[in-house]
């Protein structure tokens, strides 16, 4: 005779279960705060700092075992692509110059990125799957990070487009041949800001400096600087202005 107790069981098992939230095993990606926007210079290295929780907590389960976690990164107009990948039945597939800081299995995922290249910038996102949680696939759009791989002003080129004569009217330019973000672009001379020098011959963005009616005591050394918020770099231009026709 069969004890009616196992189909007790499965009924508190169901009536249990039901009232377990789904919510209860849902994980979420945490990003340090003040880390989901990096600007970083070309040549540097930097942690993207991303750990998982269960979804409304602060601070990770230490009994929960990641079985695979994988870091991409999108960028914009491009297929989105496999940086790193973890599976606790391999070892660990990735690009060069990329890292995760603490062994696996753990739940920081930090993520170190080594000599930054200018494509390295873009969207930077993961996705874990924890025992336990097989369903756990997507990422939360909200906990990407994102990377700006900045450049500081490569030397520019200094040019006078003209003839200086007396009475003439010049253009100089300057231009870097890489900045990101673009230079903008200063020039000092001579006679620049002492003499009735109007702003609206020079061009920042564009680095022209258009200079009218010359005279010969503007002859002189120009120096163009280009700038961004990583760094500057000058060239300059000697101008000898001719007094004859
Ligand atoms: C994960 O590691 C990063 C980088 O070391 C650190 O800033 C962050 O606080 C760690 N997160 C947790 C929850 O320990
Ligand atoms: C020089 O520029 C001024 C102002 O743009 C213009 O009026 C003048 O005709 C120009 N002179 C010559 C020689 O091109
Ligand atoms: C300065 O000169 C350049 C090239 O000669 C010209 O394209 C530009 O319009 C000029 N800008 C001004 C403000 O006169
Ligand atoms: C050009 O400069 C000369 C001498 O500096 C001045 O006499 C003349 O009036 C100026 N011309 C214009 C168009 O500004
Ligand atoms: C002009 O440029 C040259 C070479 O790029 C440099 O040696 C010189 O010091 C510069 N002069 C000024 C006044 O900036």
């Amino acid at each position: 005779m069969t004890p009616p107790a196992p189909s007790l069981l499965r009924c508190l098992f169901l009536g249990l279960s039901a009232l377990v939230p789904p919510t209860f095993t849902k994980l979420q990606l945490q990003v340090a705060p003040g880390f989901s926007n990096l600007r970083v210079v070309e040549g540097s290295d930097v942690v993207l700092p991303v750990w998982y929780t269960k979804l409304g907590q602060e601070s990770p389960d230490p009994s929960w075992k990641v079985l695979s976690a994988i870091w991409y990164l999108q960028k914009k107009d491009e297929k989105t692509k496999q940086v790193l990948a973890y599976f606790s039945t391999s070892n660990v597939i990735k690009e060069s110059r990329v890292s995760l800081i603490y062994p696996m299995p753990s739940h920081n995922l930090s993520l170190r990125l080594e000599n930054l290249q200018e494509q390295d910038s873009g969207f930077y996102y993961c996705s874990v799957n924890v025992e336990g949680n097989k369903d756990f696939k997507d990422h939360d759009s909200s906990k990407m990070v994102e990377l700006n791989v900045l450049i500081p002003p490569a030397p520019p080129s200094c040019t006078l487009q003209g003839v200086p004569r007396a009475g003439a009217n010049v253009t100089l330019s300057c231009q870097s041949p890489r900045s990101k973000p673009p230079a903008q672009y200063q020039w000092t001379g001579p006679s620049l800001y002492t003499k009735t020098f109007s702003p609206r011959f020079l061009d920042m963005v564009r680095g022209f400096l258009n200079l009218t009616n010359l005279s010969t005591s503007m002859s002189g050394v120009y120096v163009c600087k280009a700038h961004n918020e990583v760094g500057s770099a000058q060239c300059n231009v000697t101008m000898e202005v001719s007094s004859g026709q």
